[in-house]
Order: structure tokens, then sequence, then C-alpha cells
């Protein structure tokens, strides 16, 4: 009796587990894709590609190795985002543009099928409140601009400078957010973002695991809460695109590919 009381709970329960487990990962049943192509994407928002201006590309040669992979992974369009952060990257727009300008003429040169433009990831600080004041900023489209912060200390000043920027006519797109630990134990401070007027920008890296097991996992509650509006890669280097490679061969493709991001629209 006790045996088919025992043998009855464990059926039970690993039909609970079983149902769980089913409902966690709802691409089991799509197959892994055999060739590495984010070519569903379309478009790439965050990048370090631009050549010895922040910390991704070191050279022209970089650069366009980089923009090549980038091509043979199916991409379309690289809007790419050098830092904008006065301590360590002091870019301006001179310096993004003046870039820019030089990689459009070498992609053509060399025959790389890819669109090329530029925008920044601004680091949320006193200088880039003035900036928001002095000069137009560059915008991943329309009025929309990638932003960031320290990712250990929430900034006293976020809610005034996303403000600051909604009343300057720009819709903050938030890079990253699964990278702010300090959101982590209320992820309510997500939905706030949110309802404050930004859009949330998802590191695809993120959900692959790179940056830890811990910020996945956050990528991914925030994924099945439907809270990102955007992906990118913020590949800096060769590195980073092979886990990008290996994540479009691996049942991760789908949870980027399933999902409704705006990345077509750019
Ligand atoms: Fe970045």
């Amino acid at each position: 009796m006790a045996d088919g009381i025992f043998l009855y709970l464990s059926g039970m329960f690993a039909r609970l587990f079983g149902r769980r487990r089913k409902e966690q990962s709802p691409y089991d049943h799509l197959p892994v894709p055999e060739t590495a192509s984010w070519a569903l994407l379309g478009a790439d928002m965050h990048s370090h590609f631009l050549p010895g201006i922040d910390d991704g590309a070191k050279t022209t040669e970089d650069s366009l190795a980089l923009l090549r992979t980038m091509a043979e992974m199916g991409y379309k369009t690289i809007i790419t985002t050098p830092h904008v952060f006065i301590d360590y990257y002091p870019n301006t727009r001179e310096t993004i543009t003046n870039a820019l300008t030089t990689m459009q003429q070498l992609v053509k040169e060399h025959n790389i099928d890819i669109e090329l433009r530029a925008a920044a990831e601004y680091y949320i600080d006193d200088y880039f409140m003035q900036l928001i004041d002095r000069e137009p900023l560059l915008t991943i489209q329309k009025n929309e601009v990638l932003v960031e912060f320290s990712m250990m200390i929430e900034p006293p000043n976020l809610a005034e400078a996303i403000f600051k920027l909604k009343t300057s006519g720009y819709k903050p797109i938030i890079a990253h957010p699964e990278r702010y630990v300090f959101f982590h134990r209320d992820l309510g401070r997500y939905q706030e973002l949110k309802d404050r007027g930004c859009y949330l920008q998802l590191n695809m890296l993120s959900i692959a695991g790179y940056y830890g097991q811990h910020i996945k996992a956050v990528a991914e509650k925030l994924l099945s809460m439907g809270m990102y509006d955007y992906c990118g890669s913020d590949a800096h280097h060769e590195k980073h695109l092979s886990v990008l490679r290996a994540m479009a061969c691996s049942r991760d493709y789908h949870k980027i590919t399933g999902y409704p991001f705006l990345n077509s629209r750019l």
C-alpha cells in the first residue's frame, strides 16, 4: 500500500515537473539551426565597430573584419554606437561621423554587403546632462537615444536624466538593463523605466550566458515578461561575434527570433 502511494506521488511529481519544464522551454520542439544566421533580425543597433575611438575595433582592419562577419551572419543594417563617456571615451558628433565616413567608404571598396550607420551609446553623467542642452544627440532612429550608466551603483540622477531626455523630445533606449545589478532585487524597477517612457534593449550575449548565469536568468525573465523592445549584439571584438555565431546554432536562437523585437523597423 505504502509503495502504491509512493508510486502515485512520484508519478504526480514527474507530471508536474514535466509540465513545468515544458512551460519553461517553449522552443524545445523547434530544430536547432545548422547555419549561423541572424538574417531574421535584419538590423543590429548596438555595437562598437568604429576604429580607434572607444574600446571596440582598434583599427580599420579590425573594423572591416567585424563588419564582414556581421554581413556573413546575415545582418543587413548595422547602427554602430561608440561610447560617449567623457572620462574614458570623449567622443563627439565629429569624431563619430568622421570615423563613420571613413568606414562607409572602406565597406564599399571591400564589397561588404551591409548598410553602416552610426549613433552613440551615451553614458549618463553630469557631462551628458549638459550635452542634452548643448547639441542634438545622435539617434538610433528618429528621436531614439541609446543610454547606459554605471552597472554597480544606480546613478542618483537617473530619473532626472530620463525626464530631461523626454522633455527635450527624445525617447531613451536603456542599454542592457539586465546588466544593472541594483535592479535585480526588484524587477518592478524595469516596469518603472518603461512607465517613464523608456525602451529596453537586450544584449544578446546576456542570453548566451556570456556575462554569467545570473545575468542570463534575469534577461530570460525579462524576455518572458515581454519587457524588451530592441535587441543588440553590443559586440566589441571577434570573441563576441564567435559567441553570437554559436548562439545562432543553439536553442537560444529561438528565444531571440521568437520575440517581437523592433529591430526590423530600423
Ligand atoms: Fe555598448
